[in-house]
């Protein structure tokens, strides 16, 4: 410890405060402390020609260019945004980024006509993930995570609820939430760990499936919550996977072990999930591809808010998006998230996610953005701390190469981030033409 402190004295003080000048919009998304429902949506609170200031890890100031720059102290680092527009850091409120090995053998297939279920039952799938992930060691898996962590980063995602749920056993559940507890401290990304043991009945188990949701509530989620590994709990409930029932006895076990709650709803079938996240006051309901009105008004008298995943309707190649506007209309605080796995949904990119709520969920370009940052963040718990450009929040901002939030989602297929930020700290760097057109 002495020796490294003696070495610290000799370092450049990196500089303490940090202004960003010259944006084209500063999308603050700042206004009241509380998710954002029907017109607020829309309301992004941009400050045009913006500037902000950064001490360390946290906001200090936004406001107009003129208002900032007399407050900038001397030894600042200046960073010339170059009329380019800046935006909090997306928060990707579904992800399973922790996995061994690919499926492109089944995109191929599903190209061939074969369905995401079809390929599932003959042992694909889920489960042709958990083999190979649980042959895969800790390293191994932080390695891939890793590549992963910079495809979330350079598509300008700062934060992801990472879901587990490719062991299902005991001790490759944990190595997996351990793997995640890795990432979030080895990158820039940071990670909000969910225990999701109830993924999949795995094949052992098949004709004990009481057995498994046994194991899940009493072996794995007292171990989970004793070494603190995770802060949400969640369900595939589905036909065919968990029932409304055993989705039910986990997450009430889960509630008991102080998890916060989410749920997989009504993704391949209206198969009860939206019900039962009401019934159970869950953070959230995902995915909601077969949710009808009566799931929809359920969500709205418990403050469930959805969490919707197109990404996972565009490559599995159907058209059942979720009702987005029904939800908006209803007043739900709706969430836009990539659901990034190796099976479903094998994209990072939130810019991606925006442009596919804008085109087939018909949402505005200003409600996508809402959803996939101060909504977001309010649904894994850090609505305090980040998802918007406010004094005293988290420096988790992003500079887009464009300057306009709609061509965000306009230009699609290609990501703009120019720099992203994360606490303060340079978290990926593009290099593209410093000349804004
Ligand atoms: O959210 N629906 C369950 N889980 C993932 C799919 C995971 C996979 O195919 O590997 C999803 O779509
Ligand atoms: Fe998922």
């Amino acid at each position: 410890m002495g020796a490294h402190s003696g070495a610290r004295a000799l370092w450049k003080p990196v500089s303490e405060t940090l202004a960003v000048v010259n944006c084209s919009q500063l999308v603050t998304l700042g206004g009241a402390h509380r998710p954002r429902t029907g017109g607020d949506m829309r309301q992004l609170a941009i400050i045009e020609d913006g500037a902000m200031l950064v001490r360390g890890e946290h906001i200090e100031a936004v406001g107009r260019r003129r208002e900032i720059e007399g407050q900038i102290p001397p030894d600042s680092e200046i960073i010339d945004a170059g009329h380019r527009l800046v935006l909090p850091g997306f928060v990707d409120a579904h992800t399973h980024p922790v996995f061994a090995g690919l499926r492109a053998n089944e995109f191929e297939q599903r190209a061939s006509g074969a369905t995401y279920r079809e390929i599932a039952a003959r042992g694909g799938g889920i489960r042709s993930t958990v083999r190979m992930t649980r042959n895969a060691s800790q390293t191994d898996l932080v390695k891939a995570g890793k590549r992963y962590a910079d495809w979330f980063l350079r598509g300008g995602t700062t934060t992801v609820e990472a879901k587990s749920g490719y062991g299902l056993t005991l001790e490759d559940e944990l190595k997996i939430l351990r793997v995640i507890r890795q990432l979030d401290e080895e990158t820039s990304l940071r990670y909000v760990p969910t225990f999701l043991g109830a993924h999949d009945i795995p094949a052992e188990y098949k004709s004990r499936r009481e057995t498994y949701v046994n194991l899940v509530i009493n072996e794995m989620l007292p171990r989970v919550a004793e070494e603190k590994l995770a802060e949400y709990c969640d369900v595939f409930c589905e036909e065919g996977v968990f029932t409304t029932d055993e989705s039910w006895q986990i997450l009430s076990a889960a509630r008991c072990h102080g998890l916060g709650l989410r749920v997989h709803a009504d993704q391949l079938s209206l198969s009860g999930g939206a019900k039962l996240a009401a019934e159970l006051n869950t953070v959230t309901a995902d995915h909601l591809e077969h949710t009808d009105l009566t799931g929809i008004m359920a969500l709205k008298s418990s403050q469930v808010q959805p969490v919707l995943l197109p990404g996972s309707v565009f490559a599995l190649g159907s058209n059942q998006y979720p009702a987005a506007r029904q939800m908006i209309d209803a007043g739900l605080a709706v969430v836009l998230a990539t659901d990034f796995n190796p099976g479903s949904s094998p994209t990072p990119s939130m810019p991606m996610i925006l442009s596919i709520a804008c085109t087939q969920m018909k949402m505005t370009p200003a409600e996508a953005i809402s959803a996939a940052t101060i909504n977001a963040a309010y649904s894994v718990g850090r609505g305090g701390e980040i998802g918007s450009l406010e004094k005293g929040k988290r420096a988790d901002f992003v500079i887009h190469d464009v300057s306009d939030y709609r061509e965000l989602a306009y230009f699609f297929g290609l990501e703009h981030s120019w720099r992203v930020y994360a606490s303060g700290k340079l978290g990926f760097a593009r290099n593209v033409s410093e000349a804004r057109p």
